[in-house]
């Protein structure tokens, strides 16, 4: 039997609920694995609290790294025994789970699975923002609004080693040093001066921002982008971002979004996944922790990331 965490109706941490359930064999196209840490996102507390809709009952969860129990038929190139992980795929909280083996990447030997539990979704998100979004170049001053969130750390360190001038923002103050070390300038966003310190780093604006948060930081995201530059908006963690329609046509500003699972399929996964594990090899997200949690403590971590508590990325222990 495998142990499951599912919820039956939307709410607080407290719906979720630890149960058990038989996991069948693979059928055709799938793979059976045993599960050793999963990955929880911001994601999963919209579809939890009922911000985002889903079918009930609902196995939470779409991230996580494991090992290959059994392989289903027309299964060739993943075998029983092999560590793998995916980012985009519903059902992850469980400690063993099926999985289309067409949603699997292959881990290399030096990614352990609770790195890349950690890190495969949220850094295969920041490759779609600087990649696939955006194609970020040496020299460009980019604003990282939600730099001290889990996508925004990465993004930001990433993009220093691509050689952008990078200006973070932490929507709490004591997040501030976090942002510092992955960023050029750090600021948190109720600072009455930030603008005025983004305009000293770049006069006419910056080329683009990385919006993380949506509503919360608009007014400044908005203000701090040059006339003819871009705002890559791939989250909104505390509301959606409303722009002035009107205002970013006159200004000549794109605005772009998109989901991870769109940026990266099939076509591209290898070479995001691959960018992302020399990138974690190259030491660029050395001093991002992991924040564990037992599994059965799910709720706790759920409680944690609404809160704005975790400084680290939240992985669940099998
Ligand atoms: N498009 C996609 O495919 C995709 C993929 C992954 C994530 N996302 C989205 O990206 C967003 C961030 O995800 P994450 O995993 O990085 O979440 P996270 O770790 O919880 O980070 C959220 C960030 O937003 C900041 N924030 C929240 N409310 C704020 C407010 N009122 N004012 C200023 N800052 C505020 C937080 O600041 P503090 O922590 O400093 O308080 C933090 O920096 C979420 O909306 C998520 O759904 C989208």
């Amino acid at each position: 039997m495998a142990k499951i965490i599912r919820i039956h109706e939307h709410g607080e941490p407290s719906v979720l609920r630890v149960e058990t359930a038989e996991v069948a064999e693979p059928g055709p196209g799938e793979v059976k694995i045993r599960q050793e840490a999963v990955g929880v996102n911001f994601f999963d507390t919209m579809l939890r609290d009922g911000r985002v809709n889903g079918p009930l009952p609902m196995v939470l969860g779409s991230e996580g790294s494991g090992v290959v129990e059994a392989v289903g038929p027309g299964v060739a190139d993943i075998h029983v025994g092999e560590r793998v992980a995916y980012f985009a795929s519903m059902g992850a909280y469980a400690s063993e789970r099926l999985i289309d083996a067409s949603s699997l990447v292959a881990l290399p030997q030096d990614i352990s699975n609770e790195q890349a539990a950690a890190f495969l979704a949220k850094g295969l998100t920041a490759w779609m923002g600087l990649r696939a979004l955006h194609d970020i170049a040496p020299g460009e001053v980019v604003l990282v609004a939600g730099a001290s969130g889990n996508v925004g750390s990465i993004l930001s360190r990433w993009a220093m080693a691509l050689g952008a001038t990078v200006i973070g923002v932490a929507g709490s103050r004591g997040k501030l040093d976090k942002v510092r070390a992955g960023a050029h300038h750090a600021f948190h966003s109720q600072d009455p001066e930030a603008l005025t310190k983004i305009r000293a780093v770049a006069p006419e604006g910056v080329d683009v921002v990385f919006d993380f948060v949506g509503h919360g930081t608009a007014e400044l995201t908005a203000a701090a982008v040059r006339s003819g530059g871009k705002i890559v908006a791939i989250g909104a963690a505390s509301g959606q971002l409303q722009t002035d329609a009107l205002e970013v046509t006159r200004r000549g500003i794109e605005v772009v979004s998109g989901g991870v699972q769109d940026h990266v399929n099939t076509a591209t996964v290898g070479e995001a996944s691959g960018q992302l594990f020399q990138a974690m090899r190259d030491g660029l997200f050395h001093d991002l922790r992991v924040s564990r949690y037992a599994f059965t403590d799910v709720s706790r971590a759920h409680a944690d990331v609404a809160a704005r508590r975790l400084t680290g990325l939240p992985v669940l222990r099998v």
